[in-house]
């Protein structure tokens, strides 16, 4: 009989994995095989899972839940471009973006649009392709939100090295100050701008795009088509706005803007790094790909992955995770899995409509290594809150003191997170420093750390687009496994839609002088806002 998610669920209470003196200092201790079993090597990255307080009967509980749940299949079918969209009635065929997975047609579409932006991006780099002054182009103004910034922003800021030809500003924000910030000392002359839009209806990148119009015109004489590129799935909208066919790459509705970076999307990364590059970048990502797709549950980094998170959140209870990545390459990682996992996963009904008997996914934060260590690993360590985090690191690259003192750090973390400080060993230590015992019995309660505390170790050997590309790609397989585990669409994204919608009737109220219905708090609040500015 196949497992159900109760079923499994007891199963695993039963287990008391996590429980006092039940944690992986215990398990690594008596489970001889551990290591084997919580290790994977998936896309030339090392995946370890041991420290996590998860014994190995309970894996083989949660992997049989997997299985039994017919994840396998589920896979499969999204990779084949069946409908995994099922409330927009799409497929979800990011790997085809990348040469991965199963549907041939949609992957000899996208390579085609690829194919257009990798030669665009040439011109733009060798500078054959010149300005409305016959200039070459020296930046790009990326215009998109959301999906259409995150994923670029991220994998431009990791990957580009100073010495691009091609200088890209990234603008995402409608503060008046973004606007005068991103363009801050270009030179119409020589900037293309760059819209990212799948909808091309996003307000924000509606009103950004039509300032930055304005900006070209007044700087320059005419000619300001040379100048504007688009990426969307509504090319009606580009070609009335004036950008020519040639500079319009398509997206198709068969992938969510979050998991678009693989494609024209990233046009100014492309550019500003080159087609090696972003080629490798890709081949990365195609390796997870054929890794999740081709490993059984119990090897599969990114199921077992899911399956860990699954087990804190509904067995544990946990609400969060936190994403580590010790490299400085990686400072933009967190905000872009934000959108990824908390987009997909921030829902309460399952596929069929039906609510949901508990949370599904959970928060997703985190920060760089050594500046996170600063800032907010003290609640990971001491906090009552049971925080799961994966550390990321590098083993090669760069400085040997620099790399060695990093490396000591990430792993440091792991093993604090894991060993704890128990009050017998502050203890000895305050007495060896010779604090008086009053002293000693006042501060040792509050430096003992509970220990126990679980990570995910992942190790690449170096921070290049290869692992970039193959990190980023486990990442989204985890998501979607995780969105199968609870049962839930992991493409839709219908929250967003009504705080938007409210934003445009606001600003209509504003423009026309009419009064709006609005609860008593937004009416007070719209009021005071009144009161101050010019609305
Ligand atoms: O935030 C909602 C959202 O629809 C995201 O899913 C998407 O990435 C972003 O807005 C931007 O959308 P578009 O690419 O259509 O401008």
């Amino acid at each position: 009989m196949p497992m159900t998610r109760e079923q499994a669920i007891e199963a695993l209470r039963k287990q008391s994995d996590g429980d006092a003196g039940h944690d992986a200092r215990y398990f690594l201790e008596h489970e001889k095989t551990r290591h084997g079993r919580f290790s994977v090597e998936a896309g030339g990255l090392f995946f370890d899972f041991s420290k996590h307080p998860i014994s190995i009967p309970s894996l083989d509980i949660l992997c049989k839940l997997a299985t039994d749940l017919g994840l396998q299949a589920r896979i499969d079918a999204m990779a084949r471009g069946d409908i995994a969209n099922v409330t927009e009635n799409r497929a979800a065929q990011h790997m085809a973006l990348r040469g991965g997975g199963k549907d041939d047609a949609r992957k000899a579409q996208a390579n085609r649009e690829l194919s257009r932006a990798l030669a665009f991006s040439d011109d733009l780099r060798s500078g054959t392709y010149t300005s409305s002054t016959g200039e070459a182009f020296t930046h790009i103004l990326h215009i998109g939100i959301g999906g259409s910034d995150l994923g670029p922003r991220l994998v431009h800021d990791a990957l580009s090295s100073g010495h691009a030809p091609i200088d890209v500003r990234f603008l995402s924000s409608i503060d008046p100050d973004a606007f005068e910030r991103a363009v801050f000392g270009l030179d119409p002359a020589t900037t293309l701008v760059f819209v990212v839009s799948k909808s091309f209806g996003t307000p924000e990148t509606s009103l950004n795009t039509k300032t930055s119009i304005a900006w070209l015109e007044a700087g320059l004489d005419g000619g300001i088509g040379r100048h504007l590129s688009a990426a969307t799935a509504n090319g009606a909208a580009a070609r009335a706005l004036g950008i020519s066919d040639d500079r319009i790459f398509e997206m198709g509705d068969w992938v969510g803007g979050r998991y678009s970076l693989w494609s024209s999307v990233s046009l100014s990364v492309m550019a500003a790094i080159g087609r090696e590059a972003f080629n490798r970048l890709l081949r990365g990502a195609r390796q997870m790909d054929e890794h999740f797709l081709q490993s059984r549950m119990d090897t599969n980094a990114p199921v077992l992955s899911a399956l860990i998170i699954w087990w804190y959140r509904t067995i544990c209870g946990c609400q969060s995770w936190a994403t580590v990545p010790y490299s400085s390459h990686l400072g933009l990682f967190a905000n872009w899995l934000k959108q990824l996992s908390m987009e997909s996963l921030g829902k309460s009904v399952d596929l069929d409509g039906g609510l949901l008997g508990a949370p599904a996914g959970p928060v997703v934060w985190g920060g760089e290594g050594p500046d996170a260590q600063h800032a907010f690993f003290q609640l990971l360590h001491q906090g009552k809150d049971v925080i799961p985090v994966d550390l990321i690191a590098f083993a090669k690259g760069g400085d040997g003191e620099h790399r060695r003192a990093l490396l000591a750090n990430a792993v440091a973390q792991a093993e604090a997170l894991l060993s704890g400080r128990d009050a017998d060993s502050v203890r000895g230590d305050l007495e060896a420093k010779g604090v008086a015992q009053d002293d000693i019995a006042r501060m040792s309660p509050h430096m003992v750390m509970p220990g126990g505390r679980g990570s995910t170790f992942i190790l690449a050997e170096t921070m290049d687009a290869a692992a970039l590309g193959a990190l980023l790609a486990f990442y989204e397989h985890q998501t979607f496994a995780l969105s199968l585990l609870f049962g839930i669409n992991a493409f839709d994204q219908f929250g967003v839609e009504l705080g938007k919608n409210l934003a445009r009737t606001l600003e209509s109220e504003w423009t026309s002088g009419a009064g709006g219905q609005h609860d008593a708090s937004t009416n007070a609040l719209i009021a005071r806002i009144q009161s101050i500015g010019d609305q």
